[in-house]
C-alpha cells in the first residue's frame, strides 16, 4: 500500500522526523569507548517514551528477522551493517558504528539511521565508506520530486555507491513510510531511470543508501537478525526520511541543532 498524507498531515510528520533526528544525534553525542550496546538502547528507549513516541522496532516481527524485535533501537557495529540487535558488547576505539531508529509520533513514521566512527581514531576505510553512503542518500534526495520515478532515485543512490568503489546489494533498501514504518513502494539502491512509481507531494519515503567492502553478499547472525558482511568487512548505513512536497522535496530527519 502506498499512503499519502495530507498537507494538514505533514506537521505532525516534521515532528516525528525531528525527533528521530534528535535523538540519534544525542546517542551519538553520548556513545564513545566504553559504551555497552545495551545501554544505547535504554537511552533510546528513554528518549522515546519521554517524547510520547512509540517504538516501530519493539515489537516488531518481520518475514526477515527472528520473533519480535524485543529492542529500540537497530546498533550495527563494524562488519553488521542492517537490523542489529543490541547485546552486551561494550563499543571499543575504531568501531564503525551505524544506529537506526524509527518511532511513530502522533500517527507519523520517521525513519533513520547514521553512521559514525567511536572514539579519536578516524580510518580513512571507515570514513570513506561513511561519506559515501552520506553522498549517495544526498544524491537520491536530489533526484527526488514530484513528478520523479522511484527508479530516479534508485539510480541516483546506486551510481554514487558503484563509482565509490562498492557492490550494491538490492536485497534491502528504502521504502514508504506513513502510518506504519514499511510501506510500498519500495526503493532499491541500485535502478535504472524513468522507471517505477511516479512521486506525488504528500509521499514520505524513507532513502538508506548501505554498503559494505568489497561484497554485497550479507549472512544473519546467530541472533536471527543482524545482517552482516559475508567476508567480515566493514560496513555503513545512512537513512533519511522525506517528504515529497508541491515544488520539491523537505527533508524530515534533520536535527533541530542543523536547522537553518
Ligand atoms: N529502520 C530499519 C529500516 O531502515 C528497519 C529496522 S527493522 C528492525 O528500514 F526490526 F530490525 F528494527
Ligand atoms: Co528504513
Amino acid at each position: 500500500m502506498i499512503e499519502i498524507l495530507s498537507p494538514s498531515e505533514l506537521p505532525r510528520a516534521r515532528a516525528a522526523g525531528a525527533l528521530v533526528a534528535d535523538i540519534l544525534q544525542t546517542l551519538k553525542g553520548r556513545a564513545t569507548v566504553g559504551t555497552n550496546l545495551l545501554d544505547i538502547d535504554r537511552w533510546a528507549e528513554t528518549a522515546i517514551v519521554e517524547a510520547g513516541a512509540s517504538s516501530c522496532y519493539v515489537d516488531y516481527a518481520p518475514s526477515f528477522g527472528r520473533g519480535p524485535f524485543g529492542h529500540y533501537i537497530c546498533t550495527s557495529v563494524n562488519d553488521a551493517v542492517l537490523h542489529g540487535l543490541p547485546h552486551d558488547r561494550a563499543l571499543a576505539e575504531g568501531d564503525l558504528v551505524s544506529l537506526d531508529l524509527a518511532v511513530s509520533l502522533d500517527g507519523v513514521v520517521a525513519d533513520s539511521a547514521i553512521s559514525f566512527v567511536v572514539g579519536e581514531s578516524r580510518p580513512p576505510e571507515s570514513v570513506a565508506m561513511i561519506e559515501a553512503t552520506e553522498r549517495a542518500l544526498a544524491a537520491g534526495i536530489a533526484a527526488a520530486g514530484p513528478g520523479a520515478r522511484v527508479g530516479d532515485i534508485s539510480y541516483a543512490i546506486g551510481s554514487v555507491l558503484s563509482e565509490a568503489g562498492y557492490p550494491v546489494n538490492t536485497q534491502f533498501g528504502g521504502h514508504g513510510v506513513g502510518s506504519t514504518m514499511h510501506q510500498d513502494p519500495h526503493v532499491a539502491n541500485a535502478g535504472r531511470p524513468g522507471r517505477g512509481y511516479t512521486l506525488r507531494p504528500g509521499l514520505l519515503l524513507a532513502l538508506e543508501p548501505w554498503v559494505m567492502a568489497g561484497t554485497a553478499e550479507l549472512v544473519t547472525d546467530a541472533d536471527g537478525w543482524t545482517l552482516r558482511s559475508a567476508t567480515g568487512s566493514r560496513s555503513a548505513h545512512s537513512e533519511h526520511t522525506i517528504a515529497i512536497t508541491g515544488d520539491g522535496v523537505e527533508i524530515l530527519t534533520v536535527p533541530t541543532t542543523a536547522r537553518s
